[in-house]
């Protein structure tokens, strides 16, 4: 009997180890990048959002042109019209079958949002990773999602509800996702243990355009504001669904630790079109006079800055700013999110980071809020379109960015979901104003910086 409990407590003792190996060993991990992609196209981190059926069935909740066109078409053709609809992007790895690249299939059927949806995209046509997908339309999909199950018979998942309760995103391209966050945080306590009947705290609604993730390896610290310094755990705030407590996400720290690895292991795209080597010689002059104290230089010794311009000097929509309050800050600083992050001083910054412009070719529409569709317009602030509407894959080689259909308002008579194809300039957190620090050059010079940003 006493040697047969001796047995079993050597086994506890080998078998299960005690915290402080478990947390060496974590410190020590060596994350792998081609994991945290192989994560994120594999392993659900939150319920389906829908089923294979429910996918094939969303056309018939279009408007009636379209329906009808759907109805004539072939499998192949009505899956395609169905991603062009709600901005999903073919999957590099299985184009035309299977689910998007923003969703990885749960075994069973079911489709699951990962994190592609938002910073998986398409320029020109082609899919390219860690791109911001400028086409997503997550509010009408998860409209016509509800509306489908509903018709079907099946159970609302948790982003049916969310949507009745928040906007998820009100033009094509740009989410609500700051809010996400915090209406899932203040469920939490700072170890982000659960309290299922906590109150949402008031929230300023406002969508974003995300940022391009090969940027993030030059980064010290994340979010438009800087909000907080760059580690595995902020980026675990996509996933805070009640379900998945403290210990679930305990548990996931590994795989979001190759998560990061494979957001740095990311290089900006290559301009693919000539470029003219002596004007973008040119432009490089100007730029390193002009923006480079804010937007770092680039090529052999390149630096970053990352400098945080105040909004009085640098104009831009102030939503996403003052959405966030001093008190979420602090909650968010002292959480396991931010790591404890005491030593920070509580840091109410007062603009955004000047970004990195990696890539900046392929990256438009331009700004936090995606107000601005190229960057002809960035270096034009007076001529920016007041109501705009891109097409499917078109890119403006003229402009650099988004090949756009402009207008002074809205059109008359576009209603209900279509609507989130325009993006309307005059509506609250979605202002193209500001940054007029190209005002001070030449129209040569404009031409001649549009030309060097394709090297970037
Ligand atoms: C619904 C769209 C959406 C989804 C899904 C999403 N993100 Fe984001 N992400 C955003 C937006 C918008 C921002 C910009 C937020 C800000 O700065 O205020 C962002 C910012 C980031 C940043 C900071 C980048 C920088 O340069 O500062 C990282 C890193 C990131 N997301 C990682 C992830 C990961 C990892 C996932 C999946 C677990 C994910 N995101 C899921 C929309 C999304
Ligand atoms: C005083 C600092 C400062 C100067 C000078 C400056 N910028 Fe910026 N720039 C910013 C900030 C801050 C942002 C982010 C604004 C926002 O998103 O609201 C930005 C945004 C941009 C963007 C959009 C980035 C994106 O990913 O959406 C481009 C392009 C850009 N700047 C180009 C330039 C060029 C070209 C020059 C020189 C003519 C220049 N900037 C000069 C601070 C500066």
């Amino acid at each position: 009997m006493q040697l047969q409990r001796i047995i079993i407590l050597l086994v506890i003792l080998v078998v299960i180890p005690s915290d402080e190996p478990i947390r060496a060993a974590d410190a020590q991990y060596v994350p792998s990048a081609q994991r945290g992609y192989e994560l994120l196209t594999s392993k659900a981190f939150l319920p389906a959002d829908f089923d294979q059926q429910v996918f094939e069935d969303l056309w018939k909740t279009w408007p009636k042109d379209l329906r009808d066109l759907a109805q004539k078409a072939t499998p192949e053709e009505r899956r395609r019209m169905t991603f062009s609809r709600y901005g999903l992007i073919e999957s590099p790895d299985h184009p035309g079958t299977g689910t998007a690249w923003g969703h990885l299939p749960n075994g069973q059927g079911g489709w699951v949002m990962n994190c592609l949806s938002c910073h998986g995209g398409k320029v020109a046509g082609k899919a390219i990773a860690g791109l911001p997908n400028s086409h997503f339309g997550l509010e009408t999909l998860t409209e016509d999602v509800r509306a489908t199950k509903i018709r079907q018979g099946k159970k609302l998942g948790h982003m049916d509800l969310a949507q009745l309760g928040m906007p998820l995103g009100s033009t094509h391209g740009t989410t609500n996702s700051v809010m996400f966050g915090v209406a899932l945080e203040a469920l939490r306590d700072a170890d982000m243990k659960v309290y299922r009947n906590r109150l949402p705290p008031p929230m300023q609604h406002h969508d974003l355009d995300a940022p391009p993730f090969w940027n993030v390896k030059r980064k010290s610290r994340l979010y438009y504001d800087g909000l907080v310094k760059k580690g595995h755990r902020p980026i675990i705030q996509f996933v805070l669904l009640p379900k998945n407590d403290e210990k679930v996400l305990a548990s996931w720290e590994n795989d979001f630790r190759d998560i990061l690895a494979w957001i740095e292991s990311l290089e900006a795209p290559k301009y693919p079109w000539e470029i003219d080597a002596a004007l973008a010689d040119s432009g490089q002059k100007v730029f390193n006079r002009q923006c480079a104290l804010c937007h770092g230089t680039y090529g052999a010794n390149e630096h970053y800055p990352e400098k945080i311009i105040a909004l009085d000097r640098l104009g831009t929509d102030p939503v996403r700013l003052t959405s966030l309050t001093a008190e979420y800050r602090k909650e968010f600083q002292h959480s396991w999110l931010a790591n404890y992050d005491t030593t920070d001083p509580v840091w109410l910054p007062k603009g955004y980071v000047a970004p990195p412009l990696n890539g900046i070719w392929a990256s438009g529409p331009y700004l936090h809020n995606g107000s601005v569709p190229t960057l002809w317009h960035v270096l034009h602030p007076d001529q920016r379109p007041k109501v705009w509407k891109r097409t499917e894959d078109g890119y403006d080689r003229e402009k650099l960015g988004l090949e756009i259909i402009t207008h002074d308002s809205l059109p008359d008579g576009v209603t209900g979901a279509d609507r989130r194809y325009y993006f309307d300039t005059s509506r609250p957190g979605k202002s193209a104003a500001g940054h007029r620090f190209p005002d001070e050059l030449t129209e040569e010079e404009k031409r001649a910086i549009l030309e060097y940003l394709k090297t970037l």
